[in-house]
């Protein structure tokens, strides 16, 4: 099914909306014409009888009620829906003035010394089913013989008038409804018309278009939030472009050597026939190239698992103070080689995925063995603080420099390029550190002392 646009929706409201208030407007309106119509009828309905009633009192004998007949009928003059008749004891019509003919009530008068008020009228219906309204009383003339004066009003008049008042104001109520809507409508497009250019602007932005950003121009307040988070969002994806770009362009670079020290070493032993040790040799710086390739191409696979969100933890209870002894024990070979010695300091446990935090902790530990002197001592160290478990690795060294300490963490950043382009190094040590530390829920951090002892510190939430 077709999405209904929002304008189309808003509108599809006011009129909802619309018709319940006009309805129930006309209808109060309607409600109110008719009262106030039935309200005049039967005051004129009272008042008249009330009339016929002092006009038969001020006759001698009913004798005289014929001559005074057309003085009688005046009083309820003016309009062939009403209907006057004056009848007798005996039931005898003396006057009779009923151009439309319906029937009279003349059952149960107002008793001769009973003011006639409005709870005194009676509806009542002809034949045709069309309502009549009107009240009997009883008159006396001077003489002291009775007559039963009947005063009606035939309410179809009445209610053709109100059927016509209904039908113009539904008219209307229909014309200024449409209305209403239309007006809605165009209001709420425009109101839209923002919108609409945002979408617009927000479709022309491709990848190689991402610095462009939204303007919330004339767009109403409501809108300035949506453009300003938007454009957040463009600049975080910016930002990610960026790195990925930066990252590819690194990775390609850092290809590039290895793999160029390997054509142009097997190059050079191709110009002339070489004696087996010199292939030898030849191999053996080959196969360490490749070494390099495949361990830089590892480290950029992990990275790429642990920057999936949907990379999960194996996490075990571990006892810190044993898994840096094995750690240590790891590098003891690499360790004496370069006349350093490694030593483990402190107690702690921990909840961590067990070959994640070997391979942090053997990542700031090869780096450790690769800037400390010799006859130095590198230390592992681990503590309980708070709610938090603390493994430091630290190591005497010429430190490093302050300015460099905030990028040590981002891909493939060395400090000293010349020394670290080895074939040892790929640059991602401490990336992999800092991606095993937030998928921990942690964090790392690097104090150094220039000429002093350099310290990188694991902080992991402590959930065992
Ligand atoms: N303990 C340390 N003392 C002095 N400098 C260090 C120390 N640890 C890291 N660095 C500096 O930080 C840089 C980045 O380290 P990182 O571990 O990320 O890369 P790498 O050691 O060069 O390569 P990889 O670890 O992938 O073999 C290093 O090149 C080095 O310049
Ligand atoms: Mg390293």
């Amino acid at each position: 099914m077709a999405r209904m646009s929002l304008a189309a929706r808003l509108t599809a409201t006011f009129l909802v909306i619309m018709t319940v208030c006009f309805v129930l407007v006309g209808l109060l309106l309607y409600r109110a014409a008719e009262q106030r119509g039935h309200e005049q009828d039967d005051t004129n309905l009272v008042l008249s009888a009330r009339h016929l009633r002092r006009l038969v009192a001020e006759l001698d004998s009913l004798g005289e009620l014929k001559a005074h007949q057309d003085r009688m009928v005046i009083s309820v003059l003016g309009d062939t829906s009403n209907a006057l008749r004056i009848v007798d004891d005996s039931g005898q019509a003396l006057v009779d003035y009923n151009p439309s003919g319906f029937p009279l009530d003349v059952r149960a008068p107002v008793p001769a010394d009973q003011r006639v008020v409005a709870d005194n009228l009676r509806t009542w219906r002809g034949d045709d089913g069309v309502p009549i309204r009107g009240v009997a009383v009883t008159g006396q003339v001077r003489d002291g013989a009775h007559v039963t004066i009947v005063v009606a009003r035939s309410l179809s008049d009445r209610e053709a008038v109100l059927h016509r008042y209904g039908r113009d104001m539904a008219l209307r109520l229909l014309a200024g409804m449409v209305a209403a809507i239309v007006l809605s409508h165009l209001l709420v497009r425009r109101a839209l018309r923002p919108l609409r250019a945002m979408a617009s602007d927000a479709a022309m932005i491709t990848a190689q278009s991402l610095q462009t950003r939204l303007s919330a121009g004339g767009a109403p307040a409501e809108l300035h939030a949506l453009t300003d988070a938007l454009n957040a969002m463009l600049d975080r994806l910016e930002g990610g472009f960026t790195r990925v770009w930066q990252f590819t362009v690194d990775l390609a670079h850092d290809l590039r050597t290895p793999i160029g020290n390997l054509r142009g070493t097997n190059e050079v032993a191709l110009t002339r026939t070489r004696t087996a040790p010199e292939y030898q040799a030849l191999l053996g710086s080959n196969i360490e190239e490749c070494d390099r390739v495949s361990r830089t191409i590892e480290n950029v696979l992990f990275l790429a698992r642990a920057d999936n969100p949907q990379f999960a933890l194996q996490c075990v209870s571990l006892d810190v103070a044993v898994e840096l002894e094995r750690i240590a024990e790891y590098f003891e070979g690499i360790a004496s080689e370069r006349q350093v010695a490694i030593q483990t300091l402190g107690t702690a446990h921990l909840s961590a995925d067990r070959d994640l935090f070997r391979r942090a902790v053997s990542n700031l530990l090869s780096n450790a063995l690769r800037y400390t002197p010799p006859m130095e001592t590198i230390t592992l160290r681990t503590a309980a603080v708070d709610d938090m478990v603390v493994v430091a690795v630290e190591n005497p060294g010429d430190g490093i420099p302050p300015e460099h300490r905030e990028k040590l963490f981002d891909r493939f950043y060395r400090v000293d390029r010349s020394r670290s382009d080895s074939a040892n190094s790929t640059g991602l040590g401490l990336s992999i550190v800092k991606s095993v530390m937030e998928l921990h829920g942690g964090r790392v951090a690097v104090e150094s002392e220039v000429q002093g002892v350099t310290r990188f510190v694991l902080w992991f939430p402590n959930r065992s």
